[in-house]
């Protein structure tokens, strides 16, 4: 039986670390085990010109704990009034590394998105030229399109269009959560990727739902059916190399989530490592996490893998801090609903 593993040092290709006391709370949760992750823009206003990038990225560094030991890899936030040449000009500084689609309406902080996918085209039509990804959250905001059908929908009447329209435009499909969105993966050629969340790749909707509603399990693109998430599982232990970890940790204080209109995130940074680790054990491929955690979003990004490395050990079930306490009030931590058995090692 395998006890401990070995892999470079991970990387998140999706993380939301908030502003000031929520980021100084939650950074260090990643930072621990992350060398780098690509930081969602979502902010209230978001982060949508460079400059605004390049003063996130300084707020995000300053509430790092080791200088130089954490690197946060910048996005826009894409709207209607996106200038094409400061899109130019954020890459060209190497500090930004993707721009983010979020339809106007489809989660949280997301009522600046786009509605008039016309609208942006200049900006798709320069990142295509220029090798930026355009990171998609897929989901139509249709009101009449049910929840659960969201995601399937958006590839067939939003997605695939763009694609088709753009030749050359990199797309990552974010954190994709349904079996119509692993095939769509699959058929697309190198210049498409996804990433995968922890909490997809353990809970479905029963889990959210059954015997009581658990607003921690609440996310957006919401949990499916036991075969999608199977076909996440099945997706991501098989080696394929266009797919790779976004934790999508989305910290919201407790009260926010236990409330009648409650937010959408799960806060899964303390935990994803342990959490992956059962996931693939579980599947017998543990062989496949080093890719999933630390090679495939280097090499789709184009960048190098981080050459550090870090240990993982198995053992008796660890009992995990169910809440990060912030100046706020507590943050809820991920709590797979079993034993983690996976630990990371600090002594390495
Ligand atoms: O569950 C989610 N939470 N999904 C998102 O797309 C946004 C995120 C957040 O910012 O809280
Ligand atoms: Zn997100």
């Amino acid at each position: 039986m395998t006890t401990r593993l070995t892999l470079r040092r991970p990387d998140d290709w999706h993380l939301h670390l908030r502003d000031g006391a929520m980021l100084r709370a939650v950074l260090p949760e990643t930072s621990h085990h992350f060398a780098r992750a690509i930081i969602m823009p979502n902010l209230v206003p978001p982060v949508v010109t460079m400059a605004d990038a390049m003063a996130y990225r300084d707020r995000i560094l300053a509430a790092a704990p080791g200088v130089g030991l954490f690197e946060p890899l910048m996005t826009l936030y894409l709207t209607e009034d996106t200038d094409p040449a400061d899109v130019a000009a954020a890459h060209a500084s190497g500090l930004v590394k993707a721009v983010k689609l979020y339809p106007a309406g489809a989660t949280t902080n997301s009522a600046s998105g786009v509605q008039d996918f016309d609208k942006v085209r200049p900006v798709l039509e320069k990142m295509a030229e220029i090798g930026m990804p355009l990171c998609v959250h897929g989901e139509v905001t249709t009101p009449e399109v049910d929840i659960f059908d969201r995601e399937a929908v958006f590839i067939d009447t939003v997605l695939d269009p763009i694609r088709r329209a753009t030749p050359g435009l990199k797309v990552v499909m974010e954190h994709i959560t349904t079996a119509e969105a692993v095939d769509y993966l699959r058929a697309g050629d190198a210049g498409l990727g996804a990433t995968v969340t922890t909490h997809h790749l353990m809970i479905n909707r029963n889990h959210m739902l059954v015997g009581g509603i658990k607003p921690h399990y609440y996310c957006l693109p919401v949990v499916k059916r036991e075969r999608h998430r199977a076909a996440l599982v099945e997706l991501v232990t098989s080696g394929f190399e266009r797919v790779f970890l976004g934790t999508d940790s989305a910290p919201h204080l407790k009260g926010d989530k236990q409330s009648a209109c409650g937010c959408a995130g799960v806060f899964s940074a303390p935990v994803t490592l342990s959490c992956l680790a059962e996931v693939f054990d579980e599947a017998g491929k543990l062989e496949q996490l080093e890719a999933f955690t630390s090679l495939n979003g280097p090499a789709f990004y184009g960048i190098a893998p981080n050459e550090e490395q870090i240990t993982l050990i198995k053992g008796d079930p660890i009992s995990y801090p169910p809440e990060l306490a912030t100046e706020n009030g507590p943050v809820v931590v991920f709590d797979p609903g079993c034993p983690l058995h996976w630990r990371f090692d600090d002594a390495y």
